[in-house]
């Protein structure tokens, strides 16, 4: 048995497609009734992480263990556990909404009667009741993608994978997913999502493991992983070019940004209560007037450009 505060456990997971290793040596551990998010560009190695965690594909090395169970040694057991959606889900584009989680209930050994309650309770968590009667084949790309994700939760798993959830979903919709994976959260459900989206992992997340090229390159709390990338900035707004200017020349040491067609100056400030006093003393012994003034705390965004050296892309929905 592995270490059984951590549901999900992988050690140096190496996966490789002839002669490309898209896995090398991939560590992650994910707690009970926690989430972790694995955050990465395109090609990163998300996606065949997650499909080998849950015994779809093979891997080179490594151990994982899922609920204590060894992965290749008890992989029944591991399926028996768990629950994953992105990808491909059973869906039957000719069955209605309702039948499709009726039927896979019953796939799951569920009486016909719990099948039915569990449906119906189904359909009003993710707001399909009005579309329940009507084949799935007429639901739009939103909708889709929550019957995916009712369908595969229909066994309530305790431990789930989800492969970027939202990717492609409009605002509303990926509002409405987020709240069903706060209430599986609040069930005491663990789950790994994967996603390129920085705000989802920072809302959603208790930690984030950052991987990148097969490789992990940074994990820790959305708190964490912006206090790496340091420190807070403060933009001042001036009114006109000679504010602008004698300010710059002024603060040089700290100016990191500016912009003279709007007349904006960014400083980078280290203790936020002493250096934006400092700063704005500063400018007041030299009769400079602050028109505006802001501070900027690092984003997920700037986490991810510093680590990887890239912007992160964006990418539209993928074709399946
Ligand atoms: N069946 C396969 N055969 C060969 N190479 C593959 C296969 N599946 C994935 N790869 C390669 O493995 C690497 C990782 O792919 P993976 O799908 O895990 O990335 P991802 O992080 O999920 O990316 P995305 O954000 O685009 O979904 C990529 O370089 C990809 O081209
Ligand atoms: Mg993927």
């Amino acid at each position: 048995m592995a270490d059984t505060d951590y549901v999900i456990e992988a050690k140096n997971l190496v996966k490789s497609y002839g002669q490309n290793k898209v896995l090398k040596g991939i560590n992650l551990k994910v707690k009970r009734g926690t989430m972790v998010a694995l955050l990465g560009p395109n090609g990163a190695g998300k996606t065949t992480t997650v499909r080998i965690l849950s015994t779809l594909l093979g891997f080179d090395s490594g151990t994982v263990h899922v609920e204590g169970f060894d992965l290749i040694k008890e992989a029944d057991k591991v399926r028996g556990v768990i629950g994953l959606t992105g990808q491909s889900a059973a869906v039957d584009e000719l069955l209605t909404g309702r039948e499709n989680l009726v039927m896979m209930g019953r796939l799951y050994r569920l009486t016909p009667a719990s099948a039915k309650a569990r449906a119906q309770e189904l359909l009003e968590d993710f707001d399909l009741l009005k579309a329940a009667e009507r084949p799935a084949k007429t639901y739009s790309g939103g909708m889709r993608r929550r019957l995916d994700l009712a369908v595969s939760l229909i066994a309530v798993p305790p431990v789930i994978f989800l492969d970027e959830p939202t990717t492609g979903l409009d605002p509303r919709s990926r509002l409405s997913m987020w709240n069903i994976i706060k209430k599986l959260l609040a069930d005491g459900t663990t789950i790994l999502l994967t996603t390129q989206y920085l705000d989802e992992a920072d809302q959603l997340a208790d930690s984030i493991v950052v991987i990148d090229g097969g490789k992990v390159i940074a994990e820790g709390t959305a708190a964490e992983l912006k206090s790496k990338v340091g420190n807070d900035r403060l933009e001042l707004s001036f009114k006109n070019e000679p504010a602008f200017k004698q300010a710059t020349t002024l603060l040089a040491k700290s100016v990191v940004e500016t912009n003279d067609k709007e007349y904006t100056a960014t400083v980078v400030i280290k203790d936020t209560d002493t250096d934006i006093r400092q700063t704005l003393n500063a400018l007041a012994e030299a009769k400079v007037h602050v028109q505006s003034m802001e501070i900027h705390k690092p984003t997920l965004d700037d986490v991810f450009l510093s680590l990887t050296g890239k912007q992160k892309t964006t990418k539209k929905e993928e074709t399946k």
